[in-house]
């Protein structure tokens, strides 16, 4: 059997971990059949954004690096497109990769799609149906510019059915006829082999003095609540409030473009209110073992990331979400999760709430964990 080259374009730090999953099941299961070339846009590039999780998750080093770094998001996504059309000359894979919906996400799409080669899409059919994310805007384009779509969850497969996708294969799947398939989410994958690895090898519940110590893990990073001063300001607020109502600890991986904007953005008088708290605990962004770890000693979890709020859910943790909408609804829907925006009475009634109630959980709604095992065997198969 000839092995079919596959491209993989990572660039932020969930995409890193999500291309944990695949390199994972190719080098176990596929190894014969498929050849993964990776390629980094350099979007994220921090030592603890990005080379971090190459090492404890045991990514192959990039083929490339685009060193494409910060920026508007039409100079970045600009420079990433010509970047990867190059490489897609050079190496003429059989298809490209793309998770999620970032800038990344949406160059590589477009990149492909233009000069015919299919592209795969891990984590398609999520919607928030909110367009002034910029998010939204990605994974819908990345969706209707692809050939094979692997949804994560069943809200997926609906959203990408009422905008026309056909769930019938009736050829082999081209642009113009795509592939949908709904396989589990591979970050349940990650978070069920890591979880383990986790347990042996993660310090950090004993080195911030966590054990036997209720605390809430918090992460912000979307932009709806850090370019809002106002925004911002009432997310702190609330967590001020918690610690003061609770006395629990708020341990918070501080996302780079938070850290900046808590500077530029937050009134002197209050930042030294912040530190004067030493109660929350504002840290640098935490490796994805310690992260595990964190969600999975948590009381409480209260984030705007989409990949934390869904391992809250894995890990069975009561999760604020700051955030008005949700493209993981299922997490909210069974009482798990509450949205709140970034309005701090709204944050603090959730608190309070989750706090005082018992969550019920059902992770197979993400799947069996074999999720990039599945996704392997349709690329060899369909492609
Ligand atoms: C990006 C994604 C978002 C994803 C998030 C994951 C887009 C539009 N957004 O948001 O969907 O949830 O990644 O974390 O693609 N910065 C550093 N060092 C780094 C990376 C970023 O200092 O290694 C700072 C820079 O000031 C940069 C800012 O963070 O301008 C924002 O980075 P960017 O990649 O544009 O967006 P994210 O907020 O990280
Ligand atoms: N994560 C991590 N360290 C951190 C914060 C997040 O390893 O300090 C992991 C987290 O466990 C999840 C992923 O990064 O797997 C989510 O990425 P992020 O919150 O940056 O983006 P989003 O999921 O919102 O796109």
């Amino acid at each position: 059997m000839t092995q079919k080259k596959i491209l993989t374009v990572i660039g932020a730090r969930p995409q890193i971990i999500k291309a944990a999953a695949l390199s994972r099941a190719i080098q176990t299961h596929f190894s014969e059949q498929i050849e993964e070339i990776l390629v980094h846009t350099g979007q994220h590039y921090d030592e603890n954004m990005s080379a971090v999780f190459f090492e404890e998750l045991g990514i192959p080093k990039p083929d490339y690096n685009l060193a494409v770094g910060s920026g508007s998001h039409g100079h970045m996504t600009a420079a990433m497109l010509s970047g990867l059309e190059a490489i897609l000359e050079k190496e003429k894979p059989a298809a490209v990769v793309i998770y999620g919906d970032t800038n990344s996400t949406i160059a590589a799409a477009l990149a492909a799609a233009k000069i015919h080669i299919p592209v795969v899409h891990i984590e398609a059919g999520l919607r928030s149906f909110n367009k002034a994310m910029p998010e939204e805007i990605n994974r819908i384009a990345a969706d209707h510019m692809s050939t094979l779509l692997f949804v994560p969850t069943q809200a997926g497969i609906a959203n990408l059915t009422k905008e026309g996708f056909e769930l019938v294969h009736q050829t082999k799947a081209r642009i113009d006829a795509p592939h949908v398939y709904h396989c589990g989410d591979i970050m349940y994958d990650n978070s069920l082999y890591f979880a383990q690895l986790s347990d042996q090898k993660s310090r950090i519940i004993t080195e911030l003095e966590l054990n036997q110590t209720p605390f809430v893990l918090c992460t912000i990073h979307r932009d709806s609540n850090t370019d809002d001063p106002v925004a911002l300001e009432s997310i702190f607020r609330a967590l001020l409030a918690l610690v003061e109502q609770t006395n629990m600890r708020v341990i918070l991986p501080l996302h780079p473009r938070t850290r900046g904007k808590i500077q530029t953005l937050l009134n002197p008088s209050f930042q030294e209110k912040l530190s004067a708290e030493t109660r929350i605990q504002l840290i640098d962004p935490a490796g994805f073992l310690d992260m595990i770890a964190l969600e999975k000693n948590a009381r409480m979890i209260v984030t705007d990331s989409g990949g934390v709020q869904k391992e809250a859910y894995f890990f069975a943790k009561p999760c604020v979400i700051l955030r008005e909408q949700t493209e993981w609804v299922e997490v909210v829907e069974a009482g798990a999760a509450i949205l709140t925006g970034s309005d701090a009475q709204k944050i603090l009634e959730a608190a309070t709430q989750l706090l005082s109630q018992t969550i019920q959980t059902d992770a197979s709604i993400f799947g069996n964990g074999r999720a990039a095992e599945f996704i392997c065997e349709k690329i060899i198969a369909d492609l």
